[in-house]
């Protein structure tokens, strides 16, 4: 593993049965991501194959410190410890301390594709089951990106514990699609791959890469604001279904659109033109949330509360006559802020001013606005 790499992905491993060595546990964690310019629709529905890039920040462990009325959270991700050996008679999952009735569908072909892996590569004995127990530390399916430190946890133990060194973004890809992002550190690309008339579908790649580390852009901040930590209505799989099925928008313009994005995109990352970036990224975001609301029935995942957060960085940048903040949502009413490092703190003082309490100690139970300091804030 790259060194960047493993500044995000942790990772322990143990054999309870010391003596012949036979059950054997990783314990792992991943990050979330959130997306600058968004996927949104796939072109393979099984094999997950995405109808445009997309790129994100993955949110660096050490650096992301969220607060909840309730807890301290020190970093967003997903702890995952997964156990095999010859005593399991069936492969069970359990998510956030719930013992599942079933395992889903796409956690099981991400352990399938694992399994086949190991066996091919006969590193070290593979037992048929495993036994896996995740918890994310923060809302799960309310849009930030839970999917995808889950199944970056997945994919990424299972590789642990198959000794499997091969790319496994392309693994992680097949349980979610954005978790493929949140295998790599820093500015993460993931490639749609569209195939080639002489190319066959099984030599077929889409895959993450990254494509500045965390040290690229130090200035850069997010700050969480969480306005509900409810599940979403719709999860981000079915909703973006019925976008492709449903809305003319999304058939009339959307993937040209996300390419022109992920150009002016690319471009700010190079300059480093924070003003260009917040304006793409803003755009993009508001494009995501037209089209779910064109989908049939609607997908309504902005609240009063993200409605509010939208208006305020733009009041915001309006009053300062530059801009200093943006926002981005992901399938969901929570919102993600970017800025640089050197605004952060008139940010959250006026964030304070208008919302109220920011903060483990100060924030009152009932107040959901919470904030972390973000990737890139190297200190
Ligand atoms: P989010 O915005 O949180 O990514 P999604 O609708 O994309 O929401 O995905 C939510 C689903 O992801 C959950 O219902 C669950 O099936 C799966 N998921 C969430 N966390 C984990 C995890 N830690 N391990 C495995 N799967 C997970
Ligand atoms: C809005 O990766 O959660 O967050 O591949 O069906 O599991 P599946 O969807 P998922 O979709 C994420 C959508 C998004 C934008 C993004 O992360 O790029
Ligand atoms: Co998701």
């Amino acid at each position: 593993m790259d060194p960047v790499t493993a500044a995000y992905l942790t990772e322990s491993i143990y054999f309870t049965s010391r003596l012949t060595m036979s059950v054997k546990t990783v314990i792992v964690t991943a990050p979330i991501n959130i997306a600058l310019t968004k996927y949104w629709g796939k072109e393979d529905e099984f094999n997950i194959y995405p109808l445009n890039n997309s790129i994100s920040l993955t949110l660096s462990q050490d650096q992301v410190r969220p607060f909840d009325h309730l807890y301290f959270i020190e970093k967003l991700m997903t702890t995952t410890k997964i156990t095999t050996g010859p005593h399991l008679t069936k492969s069970s999952f359990s998510l956030n301390g719930i013992l599942q009735k079933e395992i889903p569908s796409r956690t099981k072909d991400v352990i399938i594709l694992c399994l086949l892996r190991a066996r091919l590569s006969n590193r070290c004995p593979v037992y048929r089951h495993v036994y896996i127990e995740s918890t994310n530390n923060f809302p799960t399916a309310a849009g930030l990106a839970s999917s995808a430190s889950g199944m970056a946890a997945l994919a990424f133990g299972l590789a642990k514990l198959y000794e499997l060194d091969s790319d496994i973004t392309e693994i992680a890809r097949r349980g979610s699609g954005s978790s493929c992002r949140s295998m790599k550190g820093g500015i993460v690309q993931w490639i749609r791959c569209p195939l080639n008339e002489t190319q066959e579908q099984l030599t077929r790649k889409s895959f993450a890469k990254q494509l500045y580390p965390c040290t690229f852009w130090p200035e850069l901040r997010v700050a969480i604001c969480v306005t509900s930590a409810a599940m979403k209505p719709v999860g981000s799989t079915l909703a973006m279904q019925r976008t492709v099925h449903t809305s003319s928008l999304f058939a009339h313009g959307r993937i040209s659109s996300v390419q022109i994005n992920e150009e002016k995109l690319l471009l700010a990352l190079k300059n480093k033109d924070f003003s260009s970036l917040g304006t793409v990224i803003m755009k993009e975001s508001n494009q995501l949330h037209a089209l779910c609301l064109d989908a049939w029935p609607p997908c309504v995942y902005l609240n009063e509360f993200s409605l509010a957060l939208i208006r305020w960085v733009h009041g915001i940048n309006k009053y300062f006559g530059r801009l200093l903040v943006a926002y981005t949502f992901d399938a969901g009413p929570n919102c993600f802020l970017i800025a640089e490092a050197k605004d952060m703190p008139v940010l959250q003082h006026l964030l304070v001013a208008s919302f109220g309490s920011v903060g483990p100690d100060t924030n009152p139970a009932g107040d959901d606005m919470v904030t972390v300091d973000a990737d890139g804030s190297r200190r």
